[in-house]
């Protein structure tokens, strides 16, 4: 298998190794509440892409109760986990689907949102997907990723490592990490407005921007 297509995910052990310490990762939740502010008012539809045991979404929707979901993944453990959390709650729908394919048809959307996922595709793929994204939003709709970037050196991607408890043996092979401003370049070349980093802790950022 090419090296780059590596992709852990699907592996039980893999999740419950991340859904052990989600809740420990340095900073996230700075992150995740610099993403709430960007979920506009008038929200109806959401889309989670990557969207785990459900984490971001809810977060996102005890913000914006009046809405209704779709949360996509591929892993059969977090899609388990996902289904766990909402179940019960006839206003999400969980849709398993691999992103290294295009989207399915899954209607408009206000708020496209992200956490840590996108990162695990081919750059070639990321690309494609933002643009696919930017054909799902309404107008006024935001794309909302909190994502995994590259830092720009081994030593500072080091240091980044050592913070969140891993060394460059035990990072996460599945991790496709891209700079920062290349995907803000592409969210702009799209199309998006108001592109923008809003808000960043080493390799971990932000990226938003607006459907005109
Ligand atoms: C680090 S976890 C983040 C989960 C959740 N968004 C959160 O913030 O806790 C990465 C997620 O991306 C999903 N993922 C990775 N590659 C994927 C792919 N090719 N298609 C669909 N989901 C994928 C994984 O299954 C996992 O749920």
């Amino acid at each position: 298998m090419n090296e780059n297509a590596v992709n852990l995910w699907t592996s039980s052990e893999h999740v419950k190794d991340y859904l052990q310490r989600a809740d420990l990762i340095a900073h996230r939740g700075e992150g995740e509440a610099a993403l709430l502010e960007f979920v506009p008012e008038e929200t109806r539809r959401i889309l989670d892409l990557g969207t785990g045991d459900g984490r971001l979404l809810a977060l996102v929707r005890a913000q914006h109760p009046d809405t209704e979901a779709v949360a996509v993944d591929f892993s059969p453990a977090m899609l388990a986990a996902a289904q766990k959390r909402f179940g019960a709650d006839g206003s999400v729908r969980i849709v398993e689907h691999n992103l290294d394919e295009p989207l399915p048809a899954l209607g408009k959307f206000d708020a496209v949102i992200s956490s840590f996922a996108i990162h695990h595709l081919v750059h070639e793929r990321k690309q494609a997907l933002y643009g696919e994204i930017f054909g799902l939003l309404n107008t006024g709709g935001v794309f909302c990723n909190l994502e995994h970037v590259s830092s720009p050196s081994q030593q500072l991607h080091e240091e980044f490592l050592q913070r969140i408890g891993f060394t460059v043996e035990t990072e996460d092979p599945s991790n496709k990490l891209l700079d920062l401003e290349t995907q803000l370049g592409w969210l702009r070349q799209i199309g998006f407005i108001d592109v923008d980093c809003q808000w960043k802790w080493r390799e971990l950022a932000l990226l938003t921007g607006r459907r005109g």
